[in-house]
């Protein structure tokens, strides 16, 4: 696990978008893993000004959405399919074909076979080359609750009360937020090829020291990105803070710099 710590939250969007910007370009068919929230909005800024600045195509990029809200349509406001509308596909030349968001109007009756179908789906693309994640208060990845099985595959997952405080801010009653989620398992998350958490804020700080130096359990789910061979975390100073091997994170950052500038030369 590499984690790179940034300044502030405008940098790790940046760093982050270069990421995907950079496999975007080695392979123009790459699948995405895409993730909701506040965090990862800097990152979709950052892609739609290198669509609309520098002529970056996503025209044959595939993507699969983590998660969404169980009983809400894909037109409701709150709905992680509308979000994912708003704050990036309409801005760039993604084929609507390609864009993958878990349905949350799938009949309760429906959904064990609906989840087995998006993984399928997932694994008909070749799996997630990269896959972007947040994280919650709770440690969630998606919306990979604590206690949720380390192998989980997509399913329904029920809402911790945290979540769903946290998550009240979106809607204009708290009494709307939905209690179930259809949400991509940890097993499903593990499985990309690469993995890139963004993390930013005070309110992440504790969260994110349980998670990357704490022991690997499913109370944190988060944490079992120790055992993933390839992911990348990026911090601002205030979500990093309670770190206690800050130090060696930014010694690693910039020797890896140095090593890559050797390779090259
Ligand atoms: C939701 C999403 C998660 C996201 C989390 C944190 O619960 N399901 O994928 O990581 O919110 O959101 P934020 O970035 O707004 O703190």
């Amino acid at each position: 696990m590499q984690v790179v710590i940034k300044a502030n939250y405008d940098e790790i969007s940046k760093e982050a978008a270069l990421t995907v910007k950079q496999r975007l370009m080695e392979k123009p068919s790459f699948v995405l893993g895409l993730a909701t929230g506040s965090t990862p909005l800097g990152l979709y800024k950052e892609l739609i000004r290198m669509h609309k600045e520098e002529g970056l195509s996503f025209s044959h990029m595939v993507t699969f959405n983590l998660d969404e809200y169980l009983g809400l349509a894909p037109d409701h406001p709150q709905s992680y399919n509308f979000f994912m509308w708003e704050n990036l596909f309409k801005h760039i030349n993604i084929n609507p074909r390609n864009v993958y968001i878990p349905d949350g109007k799938v009949k309760p009756v429906d959904v064990e076979e609906y989840c087995e179908w998006y993984e399928s789906r997932i694994k008909k693309f070749g799996g997630i080359d990269l896959q972007i994640l947040g994280i919650g208060r709770d440690g969630h990845i998606g919306f990979n609750e604590p206690g949720s099985s380390l192998g989980s595959r997509t399913r329904v997952k029920t809402l911790t009360e945290e979540t769903m405080q946290d998550n009240a801010r979106f809607f204009k009653d708290p009494s709307e937020v939905p209690t179930y989620s259809i949400t991509m398992g940890v097993g499903t998350v593990m499985e990309a090829k690469e993995i890139l958490m963004v993390a930013s804020g005070k309110n992440k700080a504790q969260v994110i020291a349980t998670a990357i130096e704490g022991g690997v359990t499913a109370q944190v789910t988060a944490s079992v990105l120790q055992l993933h061979k390839k992911v990348t975390v990026f911090l601002d100073e205030e979500a990093a803070s309670l770190l206690k091997r800050k130090k060696y994170y930014n010694f690693v950052a910039e020797a890896v710099k140095k090593f890559q500038a050797i390779k090259e030369s």
